[in-house]
């Protein structure tokens, strides 16, 4: 299928609709991953002081690799799953003495640092070096589901697998920044989980859940 056009709907919608949050002003691999891992488990408005504050406390990968271990779990205080900072830490250390405090810029070398899974390598990876790796998170998987009425479970491992296909296969490889950016924008802000706003939606018209009206059915979880 040729999603060209729809692509450039999401695009155009979300660089007009954006909240300027301040992880996507940058373009730094380092800044990224810390706001990645910082809102791996905390939603967005809480996690925003914390992140101003990292950054400040440890402009670069080198500060943090370098700074006490009580100190990072310090500022970490509040936000709850400590194992993110503790394999944050030991990941900044092994990017000092592996890659020469340079941050990783391929996808595997990014992906096996500690405390980073297909999610926040592909966002990293996209984000910071416009490699075209698909980000699939909760909204993503809610977006997916609705846009290509597809039934599957996301919390099942065969569900898992489809998603990242589907994400893959819709990815704008000319953008991937940008069009992973606006998939996850439009997942946390117009298609909710309850009440979607469709009719505002920059992809309306391609949506196959819409045009089938079962929007609330969609994503399917498994019960565990
Ligand atoms: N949650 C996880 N990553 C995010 C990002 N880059 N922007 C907004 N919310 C996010």
């Amino acid at each position: 299928m040729d999603f060209t056009s729809v692509q450039h709907k999401l695009r155009n919608w979300y660089q007009k609709h954006y909240r300027p949050l301040p992880w996507r002003k940058t373009r730094d691999a380092y800044s990224i991953w810390l706001s990645e891992i910082i809102l791996q488990q905390t939603r967005v408005n809480q996690g925003l002081p914390y992140y101003e504050r990292f950054i400040q406390k440890y402009p670069e990968v080198k500060d943090l690799a370098q700074a006490p271990q009580e100190e990072v779990l310090k500022l970490w205080e509040g936000l709850g799953y400590y194992s993110r900072a503790r394999n944050m830490h030991a990941a900044a250390q092994s990017i000092v003495e592996e890659h020469e405090s340079r941050f990783p810029d391929q996808y595997a070398a990014i992906r096996s640092l500690k405390g980073v899974g297909d999610y926040t390598a592909a966002a990293i990876a996209s984000f910071a070096f416009d490699l075209p790796h698909a980000v699939v998170d909760g909204n993503v998987q809610r977006v997916l589901s609705r846009f290509f009425a597809e039934y599957e479970a996301v919390n099942s491992a065969k569900g898992k697998k489809r998603f990242q296909a589907l994400a893959d296969a819709f990815l704008n490889t000319k953008d991937p920044a940008t069009h992973n950016q606006a998939i996850m924008e439009l997942g946390a802000t117009l298609c909710k989980p309850k009440n979607p706003e469709c009719d505002i939606c920059p992809l309306a018209e391609a949506c196959q859940a819409r045009a089938r009206a079962i929007q609330d059915e969609l994503p399917v979880k498994q019960k565990k």
